[in-house]
């Protein structure tokens, strides 16, 4: 089988590197891929992920049978569209159904037409509506720019003040442009985070597992919300009952919601949750696509193949594929660059790692993955993104993978460097 992965960051060397393990790809690609993913992938640089109409032409052009989108703006731009007019399988929403995530105010009117338990909010498209809103609501809440933002345009704030700030910075300064243009304000609800995954051909579901993401940038859960810090899995919150309540509740009605609606979901439905102290689990958000970096630890846990779930929910036939079992545990640390997630250098040497990207001497149950890198002509890797690398280890537990991610990270380094020193703490109740 040829497979082609679309993206370049963290998650996709991930899945990269967990489908080329599989005995059904005899080749697999990787548009565009990055330095680090090309032991395991052939690359097509020279194609823009989000121009639907080229990928299905580079798709065509190299015989693939089943494309995997790792990144959402594909999905919106309508690549699995363009893909499937042209008859070629593809693991990912349409841009229809990948208003899930792509529009919070979509997904937040969904949820509420099918019953699935999320915070109470409301939409505006204009500043003085939505200042007078937080001022009525007087309290916390929080604020988001219905569009993609990278996980960047979500303000929780704890009061007025804040809320204002968050609208002016949305609204008025237009940080992230249209993508602001349209505000959700939220009820803050409180509990412990984690994600959980689930895979849909558009009928059936296919239950993953759950992780647990570090969206802030400073340790404490302080700092500004980044596209995630570190991840690890499995997470003690999100306990059997807890999942079987989240299928139920969620998973299972979106997807019948979906189907209803006209647009059936094909792909992983990533439910970002709060576990509230009574144990009731809401959506904070949905994601039409895998956690980055929730997958690195997830796929770095997961025992068996990948690809038959991938290809069985393109084809429509999820059900003959073989659940995967879970081992043990798994932590990823990402480094950063410094200054994310405002602006930050790149071009900057990382010590530590040889030609191929991998860590000079990396401990048992290491795998260091790739988000924001690039291999200079001497073979030194350099810093090209906020996020630079995910750090990953598996251990017999969340302690043990913790304490081998930890080390392999301490080996590794680039100016201005940074990481967060308490992943997984939570997990270990600290
Ligand atoms: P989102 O991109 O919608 O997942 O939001 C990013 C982060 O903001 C979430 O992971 C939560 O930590 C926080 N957040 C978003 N919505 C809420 C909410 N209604 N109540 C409390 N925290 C929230
Ligand atoms: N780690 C958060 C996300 O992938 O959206």
């Amino acid at each position: 089988m040829r497979v082609l992965l679309i993206g370049s960051g963290g998650r996709e060397h991930a899945l990269a590197w967990k489908i080329h393990q599989s005995p059904l790809v005899d080749t697999l690609f990787a548009l565009p891929g990055s330095d680090a993913m090309e032991r395991l992938a052939k690359r097509i640089a020279d194609v823009s992920p989000a121009d639907a109409a080229a990928v299905a032409d580079a798709a065509a052009a190299h015989s693939i049978d089943l494309v995997v989108v790792g990144p959402e703006d594909p999905l919106a731009a309508g690549v699995a569209d363009a893909l499937r007019e042209r008859g070629i399988a593809c693991f990912g929403p349409s841009a229809a159904a990948a208003r899930l995530e792509s529009s919070k105010s979509f997904a937040k009117a969904f949820m509420a037409r099918h019953g699935i338990p999320t915070a109470d909010f409301a939409v505006f498209d204009r500043l003085d509506a939505a200042r007078d809103y937080v001022r009525e609501l007087g309290g916390p809440c929080v604020v988001k720019a219905d569009g993609l933002a990278a996980g960047k345009g979500v303000y929780v704030c704890d009061d007025v003040a804040g809320a204002e700030a968050a609208l002016g910075e949305i609204m008025e300064d237009g940080r992230f442009g249209d993508a602001g243009a349209r505000v959700v304000i939220e009820e803050r609800m409180v509990g412990e985070e984690a994600s959980y995954y689930a895979i849909s051909d558009g009928q059936h579901v296919a239950p993953l597992a759950a992780a647990q993401d570090h969206k802030r940038a400073l340790d404490g859960d302080t700092g500004e919300n980044t596209g995630g810090m570190g991840a690890y899995s499995p997470t003690p919150v999100f306990s059997a009952a807890i999942e079987k309540r989240v299928l139920e509740e969620v998973v299972h009605p979106a997807i019948r919601g979906m189907a209803a609606e006209g647009m059936p979901y094909v792909g992983v439905l990533y439910v970002g949750l709060m576990i509230e102290p009574d144990g009731t689990p809401r959506v904070v958000e949905f994601n039409v696509r895998f956690g980055d970096p929730e997958t690195q630890p997830l796929l770095v846990r997961m025992e068996g193949d990948l690809v038959p779930l991938l290809d069985g929910a393109a084809r429509g036939a999820l059900e003959r594929a073989p659940l995967p079992e879970w081992g043990d545990a798994a932590v990823c640390v990402v480094l950063a660059s410094g200054g994310y997630p405002r602006s930050y250098e790149t071009g900057l040497a990382i010590e530590g790692l040889d030609p191929d990207g991998v860590p000079r001497d990396a401990g048992e149950g290491v795998t260091v993955f790739h988000a924001g890198t690039a291999r200079r002509a001497d073979g030194v890797f350099e810093t090209k993104g906020g996020r630079v690398l995910g750090v990953t280890a598996r251990g017999a537990d969340v302690r043990e993978a913790r304490e081998r991610a930890y080390a392999a990270a301490d080996a590794i380094g680039f100016e201005g460097g940074h990481l967060r020193r308490d992943i997984a703490d939570r997990a270990l109740g600290r």
